[in-house]
């Protein structure tokens, strides 16, 4: 038991930047493995990050995802212990919940509680602190509850805006924010739990 790796799955719906970069901090890593890829999208980048890095993948639809285990079983099948949503955009259902108690890590683009809640995510996040004028924004690393963006905060970064940011200039300071951090934060949360 001592020498198996902890296994991740990572979940994403979009174009799949943050996967990419938690697969290569990963890639010949010790004690931790990424397993599984999972999406509800097949125009994700689920499939080209699978080949380029000898992956596995699992595209799944809503129905399967909330009226089925096929999503929880398959985890099992690949002996996932911890599941790392990566601009994942669908809510998490109960039996996957249940399944990974304190062990579904999510990542924000905004320092929550702002810009949290449903229909909060990727540049409707960084729209909405365009128009507010920060001087601030950044990451929220987080475990999922069953709510949208509410469970235990375990990582905050901050980034400073200047005035004239456009909101793709947030959204690229933010991203730069994430792949540096979110590995780390992955590697750092399953340390303190072995
Ligand atoms: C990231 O900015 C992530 O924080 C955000 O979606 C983007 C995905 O980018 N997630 C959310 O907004 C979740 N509410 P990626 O596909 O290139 O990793």
């Amino acid at each position: 038991m001592g020498k198996m790796k902890q296994k991740l799955a990572i979940f994403l719906s979009g174009g799949g930047s943050n996967a990419r970069a938690i697969c290569r901090y990963f890639q010949s890593h010790e004690r931790i493995e990424v397993a599984l890829l999972a999406s509800n999208s097949v125009n994700s980048g689920v499939k080209t990050i699978s080949a380029e890095f000898g992956i596995p993948y699992l595209i799944f639809t809503k129905d399967e995802f909330y009226n089925s285990d096929h999503v929880v079983n398959t985890l099992a099948e690949h002996q996932v212990n911890v599941v790392v949503l990566a601009g994942f955009l669908w809510l998490i259902p109960g039996n996957l919940l249940k399944q990974y108690p304190e062990k579904i890590i999510n990542i924000h683009p905004a320092l929550l509680p702002k810009y949290g809640g449903k229909g909060m995510h990727g540049s409707h996040v960084h729209h909405a602190v365009f128009e507010n004028k920060d001087k601030v924004s950044g990451v929220t690393i987080h475990l999922c509850n069953e709510k949208y963006d509410e469970g235990k905060i375990l990582f905050q970064q901050t980034v400073e805006l200047n005035e004239g940011d456009q909101p793709e200039t947030i959204a690229k300071k933010v991203l730069h924010l994430e792949h540096e951090y979110y590995p780390k934060v992955i590697e750092q949360f399953l340390t303190e739990k072995k």
